[in-house]
């Protein structure tokens, strides 16, 4: 949570549809409960059956006369879960970068299609820097397909774009706030199908700071396997207001607490945990939190998350530039593209850290 800096624009036009398509349900389903009175009782079963189409994996029996004749507005059971898994196809791909690269760590950088704007401050400043003494870093920008009205235009700059730098891989499911486990997951399959030979992957979003040299350090003393990092959230609350942008119904998640989970700023992983994770994913239920999600299928695996060696070295709040402090992190949060940069630039300047 706390970090998914992904477009929100998109999200006032997938509201507009999810209330239209709720209406639309709610339609369905009064004139259903309407048939289940007025129908003989035998046919009941098939019209449950049928409903049972909207509602998937929910213990709200529409059998029993208590759920048929609530007098609430009806609202879909499950509107904090995603369409994961489901059939993806990438529609832009690097196949062989991993092959050709052949990198220690791959950078994998989720970013909304049409901000080209954060994949340049990226590919101007953490983006340049492909090798850390002998170790080969190897970055990619993750992406969905845009739900705008201007998606031609878009796709067609995205193939250009990715003509340009062959860092873009592109899957087809709408790329939106409320799909970034989606992501995610796509980013464990493509890793699984394409990258099984490098050694670990960070997940970083597009508006951190990364100093590659200090990631590359950590993870060579890191385990080979079994390995998540970053910055560890242990006992998180579950947030239950339905103002927050982390809410979830204790109808889709029962518990207080989260299992522990590494934010989604930037968390670090052994390359083995892709292909796991993606196999948990066929059996826990899917959260539109994308970092809480990794959580819950750590947990199915029993695998625990490691802490990183000191505190300071991931950061969920920006940390005010200081020259000194900048050496020693590994990722932070920033405020604006614009500070991106000027950070990374100044401390690529000659001269003593601290
Ligand atoms: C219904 O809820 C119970 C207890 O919370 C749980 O064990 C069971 O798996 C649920 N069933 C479905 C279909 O989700
Ligand atoms: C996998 O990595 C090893 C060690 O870095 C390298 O020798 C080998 O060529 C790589 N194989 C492929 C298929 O990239
Ligand atoms: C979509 O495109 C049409 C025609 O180009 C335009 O009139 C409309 O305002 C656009 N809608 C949005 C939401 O951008
Ligand atoms: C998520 O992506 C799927 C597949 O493209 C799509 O059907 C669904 O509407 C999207 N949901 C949101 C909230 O964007």
């Amino acid at each position: 949570m706390v970090q998914d800096g992904e477009d929100l624009s998109h999200g006032k036009s997938i509201w507009g549809l999810k209330s239209l398509r709720s209406l639309g349900i709610f339609m369905v389903l009064l004139v259903l409960c309407l048939c289940y009175y007025i129908l003989p009782y035998e046919f009941s079963d098939t019209w449950t059956s049928t409903v049972g189409l909207f509602i998937k994996d929910d213990n709200v029996s529409l059998t029993t006369p208590s759920a048929v004749t609530t007098q609430e507005p009806w609202k879909p059971p499950e509107p904090y879960c995603v369409a994961y898994p489901g059939k993806y196809h990438f529609i832009v791909n690097e196949p062989e970068k991993c092959q050709k690269e052949n990198p220690f760590v791959v950078l994998l950088i989720p970013v909304a299609p049409s901000n080209k704007a954060a994949r340049d401050a990226v590919r101007s400043t953490w983006g340049t820097e492909k090798l850390v003494g002998d170790k080969v870093v190897t970055l990619l920008f993750l992406l969905g397909v845009s739900t705008s009205n201007d998606s031609q235009k878009l796709h067609e700059d995205l193939l250009k774009e990715s003509e340009q730098y062959h860092d873009i891989v592109q899957s087809d499911f709408w790329d939106s706030y409320y799909n970034l486990t989606i992501k995610t997951m796509i980013m464990m399959e493509w890793l699984t199908a394409y990258c099984q030979n490098t050694s670990y992957v960070m997940k970083v979003d597009s508006d951190i700071f990364l100093n590659v040299k200090n990631l590359v350090n950590l993870l060579q003393s890191a385990p080979k396997q079994n390995y998540m990092s970053g910055l560890v959230a242990r006992g998180a609350v579950v947030l239950r207001n339905p103002n927050s942008k982390w809410y979830l119904p204790k109808t889709t998640f029962a518990p207080d607490f989260y299992p522990p989970y590494a934010l989604g700023l930037g968390y670090v992983f052994s390359i083995d945990l892709s292909q796991k994770l993606v196999e948990a994913a066929q059996l826990v239920k899917p959260v539109y939190i994308e970092d809480v999600y990794l959580g819950l299928c750590m947990q199915h695996l029993r695998i625990g998350l490691t802490n990183p060696p000191n505190g300071g070295l991931f950061n969920v709040f920006p940390v005010d530039y200081n020259r000194c402090r900048y050496s020693k992190l590994v990722a932070t949060t920033t405020r604006s593209l614009n500070d991106q940069v000027v950070f990374w630039k100044e401390l690529q300047k000659p001269g003593p850290y601290c």
